[in-house]
């Protein structure tokens, strides 16, 4: 991406570094994430517009402890530091840091000072006195209690005096709270403002324009060889998918192994979709019966989970196998896994742009990895779907575990019981899609993930006249931002009662329908 600015991040090791380049590419401008141990000549040939250093879990009052490669400092772009960035900046540059005696957690009101081009014109409100304030989050034990020469007071509070500090001659500047989070109101518009008036950065990153430069890339790199790419239907392979067959057409072979434990008409959706109306070569394998061979009898999880992702592999390398001039394997490989398995804050920078093959593909295919989406954020998959033509709801859909429905059948996996537990879900999701609030927002965007659990119990129920002894199913439905904790969501009642009336009335073979209220922690979102 060197035709465009872009903001070279510094990862110090906090949870929240990634929604720094979000933030970052929200307002257009390109950026990526590093860890903090890069060395002083990498900063200088990056190439960047401007440098944020980071949080992090780390005390820089504490032996030996991160700091940034001292290019950053010497390199004459604006650089800004967040929270522990803000004090290694500080103790770098000759100022103090203290460690905290009180921790500060949470919302914070904080008084910008000093009118520098950072925080000029922003505030949330202002006080009687007529001081502009900021409704911020706050994050840190440690604090600054004298800043380096050459720098000037930016922002305080009550219980941290010196909550934000700038050098504006050599264009430094750093926060102690997060702007990087949606709890920050005016966090948004601190990173535009230190991307464009700061360091001077053109709104030049957007998805309509990188399908074009996405496409030179792919030609430049593969030229007139082969690629082969394994489409499970779910975004990130589908939208690898159609760029990669945009950029080289018939050069691309997809190979899509059905393992029997996918949705209703998966199969189907996604043969019509890139063979018919797309025009991609795609190789539809139908494993069922040797995947149901392989469980059959299994009833541990993670047994189930081994057994489908080896038998995965298996099929998958034996069409590969067959496609002798394919030199390259492509795969849906998505920024997050990148920098995921890079290590956070680990001491890992010579790694991180080196190909990880997340999708756990052997080596032994011996083919080339092409991974044209390794810098993309899933919100920037999802656009470039869109722009590239796919259907709005298939690149807007739920996460779909790789074992399928594998993992939502508890115990023995059968496909009798995938076929019921088919039907069911299809008749959940069709349902939450058609249920709107007020604002015309379906119950299917309003979560985050929702499915369809078949319990192999039997339990007694009355149709008609008579007596019946069917399965059970339970309905999930959960909401949350990362999918490391999870609520349920709160669906309407009638919602619910519309679900359990078509399951039993349609489904056969099910009479009883439940509502799972479990939060993660402690449960988590599958049931397996
Ligand atoms: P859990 O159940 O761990 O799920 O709360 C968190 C998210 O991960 C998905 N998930 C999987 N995805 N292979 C996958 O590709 C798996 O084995 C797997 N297990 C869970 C789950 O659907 C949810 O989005």
């Amino acid at each position: 991406m060197s035709s465009h600015s872009k903001i070279l991040i510094l990862d110090f090791g906090s949870q929240v570094t990634q929604l720094i380049a979000r933030r970052v590419r929200e307002a257009g401008v390109f950026s990526e994430v590093f860890p903090y141990d890069v060395s002083n000549e990498f900063v200088r040939d990056y190439g960047a517009a401007g440098i944020i250093l980071s949080g992090g879990p780390n005390s820089v009052t504490e032996g030996d402890t991160p700091r940034a490669p001292q290019a950053v400092f010497e390199l004459g772009v604006p650089v800004l530091g967040i929270c522990y960035g803000m004090q290694t900046m500080a103790a770098q540059l000759g100022g103090k840091v203290e460690n905290g005696k009180v921790r500060e957690f949470g919302y914070a009101e904080v008084r910008a000072r000093g009118h520098t081009a950072l925080l000029n014109g922003i505030s949330d409100f202002v006080t009687d006195e007529g001081h502009g304030m900021l409704k911020v989050w706050m994050s840190h034990g440690d604090k600054v209690n004298e800043m380096p020469p050459g720098f000037k007071l930016m922002a305080s509070t009550e219980s941290c005096p010196i909550a934000g500090m700038a050098d504006e001659e050599r264009r430094l500047y750093a926060v102690q709270f997060h702007p990087e989070v949606t709890h920050t109101q005016q966090g948004k518009a601190m990173i535009s403002r230190f991307v464009h008036e700061i360091c001077g950065c053109k709104s030049d990153w957007n998805m309509p324009d990188y399908i074009a430069e996405a496409m030179e890339a792919i030609r430049a790199q593969v030229g007139d060889d082969e690629v082969i790419l394994g489409l499970s239907g779910g975004v990130d392979s589908s939208v690898a998918a159609a760029l990669i067959h945009r950029a080289i057409g018939d050069q691309l072979t997809c190979v899509f192994v059905d393992h029997g434990l996918l949705r209703l008409d998966e199969g189907t959706m996604v043969m019509n979709m890139f063979g018919k109306n797309l025009g991609v070569k795609v190789i539809h394998v139908d494993a069922t019966e040797q995947f149901m061979g392989h469980l059959a009898g299994v009833t541990d999880p993670e047994a189930k989970r081994k057994i489908i992702g080896r038998e995965f592999v298996e099929v998958f390398q034996a069409q590969a196998g067959k496609l002798k001039s394919a030199k390259w394997l492509a795969q849906g490989t998505i920024y997050p896994d990148v920098i995921e398995s890079a290590g956070k804050g680990k001491k890992t920078a010579h790694t991180i742009k080196s190909h990880h093959n997340v999708g756990g593909l052997p080596e032994t295919l011996n083919l080339k990895l092409l991974e044209p989406l390794r810098e993309l954020f899933k919100d920037e998959v999802r656009e470039l779907g869109v722009a590239l033509g796919l259907p709005h709801d298939m690149v807007y859909r739920h996460p779909f575990p790789g074992p399928g429905l594998g993992v939502r059948i508890l115990g023995e996996v059968k496909k009798e019981y995938a076929d019921l537990l088919r039907r069911a879900d299809a008749i959940f999701i069709e349902e939450l899609r058609a249920a709107k609030d007020e604002e015309g927002k379906s119950w299917y965007d309003k979560t985050s993930q929702a499915f369809t659990v078949f319990l192999p119990v039997k339990s007694v129920g009355v149709m008609g006249d008579g007596r019946t002894y069917e399965y059970v199913v339970a309905l999930r439905a959960v909401q949350t931002q990362d999918f490391m904790t999870a609520h349920w969501a709160h669906l309407p009642h009638e919602l619910l009662g519309r679900v359990s009336n078509r399951i039993i009335n349609e489904v056969r073979g099910i009479n009883r329908v439940v509502y799972d209220i479990s939060g993660k922690p402690p449960a988590t979102i599958e049931w397996e």
